[in-house]
């Protein structure tokens, strides 16, 4: 997810604004889209000038301060989040095409860039950077250089991408455009008078119109000083919806949302989609290019540890039961601070996987320290390229969740386990456990995902009124079996973490072994309820937990698969999941208890960002 603007003007303009204040302010307000590197182009005089720096917003406007740029007109901003290839300088955007005269930014993630890498390598391009961008930009060069029309290059140009992409290019012998596509990534239009403006969101242009366009799937959208024209990626001609932004600023930055917990609640479809993105090859096989531990290396695994805190170590739980099902590795899942000092055992054969949203956490990057110390082979699961623990393992999964701004880590929960499906597919496919169909199913089912997490967003209305009903409820129990256990975990730490309530979650089965005391009239009990489906299905030893907990008063409240009308009776309140295959339930029984947490939170008057006493990574011991 990285924040991009561009702008056109009339040069009378200039004594109001240059294009580079407009890029500059654009970028700050988008700067929570991706804050790895930032980067300009401005077009004056016949000549593209860019800057581009490693780091925050900041880093670029000192570079700009110490090299300035000729006054101009156009340009475009991008503010980076790093997927293919690190935050570094050559990495930033823009990059260029037709030999400097082209410069090209990016938001997305192009699918077939190897191979398009591998074309234009051999037609003789060089590349300075890692990113799947500036082989867009070298191909948009090739098609400038056969048509000597923007617009028409980029109608070439996209239509050889696969995936998804925003991206905006403005070229020297074009000094009247910014030209800019979208596929499966945002791109709207701001309209001035005597200017038009571009933004991922609104943000980027919402300090100087109000006035916006909205652009459909597979669109090009050529600016100009007076005039916005849009056309299909097949030529044809198109309309884009006008509209008024009524929001202020800080809420275009959330999307429109209260807040950035909602706003990427509501993004999970979006991360775990982009995190399944690009991971096969064209004939459909897994291929994790990233990983950088050698396929026959990953076959001698005997053992895997995971190690992880919080969030990321139940994320790390339901990739156990994926992963031992799929590969018959034994996996351990461990809490990062315990790891080290039980002295645990470890060989050149057992491969450590970290999970971390920010692969800051001391806990866990001091852990993965003491494991390499021992021999083991490190991977690293995290949403932070570039960060300390995917730069001191072996190898690295990145997810593409974009960057998660709340403290209480939601999208990239989701995205955490979908990367370890991939990793646990990925292992299975080289170990021939699992049949290429078999592999292919569950990735299919994968793919579906998203759009059973939007069913239940869009669905959400009911879980919310239940959670402002219970605002003054002291203490909530979450029950769970099976991938179910660290669901009921995950949904117990966001009601502690977020509306500071006693939570606790349970394995279901461990109730009647001490925690069943708790229970008394009228304690709110959430249970994640199995699938009934499937032959050793534990829908029934669930059913009987249920019943024990409400024959001693509880207020169960369940969260089960659609149809599955036997637990209908035994629930105050029961909220419907969309079927999947059991071992992927979690990326849809924790949207609701997710959704659950942030009402009551809301609904209390608390700040669901930045709860009390938190941090959103922990660079301490
Ligand atoms: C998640 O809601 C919490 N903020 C916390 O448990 C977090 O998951 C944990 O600190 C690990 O952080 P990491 O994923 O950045 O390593």
């Amino acid at each position: 997810m990285c924040g991009i603007v561009g702008y056109i003007g009339l040069p009378e303009k200039i004594a109001e604004h240059q294009a580079l204040d407009v890029l500059l302010e654009g970028l700050r307000r988008l700067e929570y889209r991706g804050y790895d590197s930032a980067g300009v182009a401005t077009v004056a005089g016949g000549t593209i000038e860019a800057r581009k720096k490693s780091g925050k917003l900041a880093n670029l406007i000192d570079e700009i301060e110490g090299a300035p740029l000729v006054p101009a007109s156009l340009g475009i901003g991008h503010t980076r989040w790093a997927t293919h290839g690190g935050p570094t300088d050559q990495n930033a955007h823009p990059h260029f095409g037709d030999d400097g005269r082209l410069a090209v930014i990016h938001n997305g993630i192009i699918e077939n860039f190897a191979e398009l890498k591998q074309k234009l390598s051999a037609a003789g391009h060089t590349f300075d950077s890692q990113t799947d961008t500036e082989v867009a930009a070298k191909l948009l060069g090739e098609a400038y250089q056969a048509t000597g029309d923007l617009t028409e290059a980029m109608r070439q140009a996209v239509n050889e991408l696969d995936g998804a992409f925003t991206l905006l290019a403005v070229h020297t012998e074009a000094p009247d455009r910014v030209v800019a596509a979208r596929r499966n990534s945002p791109l709207v239009v701001g309209l001035g008078e005597g200017e038009n403006f571009l933004g991922s969101d609104v943000s980027g242009f919402i300090d100087f119109t109000r006035e916006a366009v909205e652009l459909e799937q597979d669109q090009i959208v050529t600016i100009t000083t007076g005039d916005v024209a849009i056309i299909n990626f097949d030529g044809t001609p198109a309309e884009g919806k006008r509209f008024h932004i009524n929001w202020d600023a800080s809420a275009a930055e959330k999307g429109g949302y209260a807040s950035f917990m909602e706003k990427e609640i509501h993004e999970q479809p979006k991360a775990v989609e982009d995190t399944l993105l690009g991971r096969t090859d064209a004939s459909g096989k897994l291929t994790l290019d990233e990983l950088r531990i050698s396929p026959e290396e990953l076959k001698r695994t005997s053992k895997i540890i995971v190690l992880a805190c919080g969030t990321a170590a139940y994320a790390g739980t339901v990739a156990k039961y994926a992963i031992e099902h799929w590969t018959r590795i034994p996996v351990e899942v461990e809490l990062a601070h315990e790891f080290r000092y039980r002295d645990p055992i470890i060989d050149e054969t057992t491969l450590v996987v970290s999970i971390s949203q920010s692969g800051e956490t001391m806990d866990t990057l001091m852990a993965v320290r003491y494991a390499k110390e021992q021999g083991a082979r490190t991977l690293s699961i995290c949403n932070t390229n570039g960060s300390t623990i995917p730069r001191e393992s072996d190898a690295v999964l990145y997810l593409h969740a974009g960057p998660e701004i709340a403290v209480a880590s939601t999208k990239a929960f989701l995205a955490m386990i979908t990367a370890s499906y991939l990793l646990g597919l990925y292992l299975a496919q080289l170990r021939g456990q699992l049949f290429s169909g078999q592999i292919s199913d569950i990735l299919a089912d994968l793919h579906k995902i998203p759009g059973k997490i939007q069913t239940i967003l869009d669905g959400a209305e009911p879980i919310k009124a239940l959670a402002r009903g219970m605002a003054q409820t002291p203490s909530v129990l979450f029950l769970g079996r099976h991938v179910g256990f660290p669901v009921a975990m995950e949904g117990a730490l966001k009601l502690k973490e977020l509306a500071y309530i006693h939570a606790e979650g349970f394995a279901a089965g461990e109730l009647k072994h001490g925690p069943i005391a708790l229970i008394e009239e009228g304690q709110p009990v959430f249970v994640v309820v199995p699938s009934p489906r499937g032959r050793d299905s534990l829908h029934s030893k669930v059913v009987s937990n249920i019943q024990e907990v409400r024959a001693r008063g509880a207020k169960t409240i369940t969260v089960a698969e659609d149809g599955d009308d036997a637990v209908t009776e035994f629930s105050e309140n029961v909220f419907f999941v969309p079927e999947t295959q059991p071992l992927l339930m979690p990326l849809l029984t924790t949207v609701p208890l997710q959704i659950f947490a942030c009402a009551l939170a809301t609904e209390k008057g608390y700040d669901v960002d930045q709860p009390r006493n938190l941090a959103k990574s922990v660079t301490v011991e």
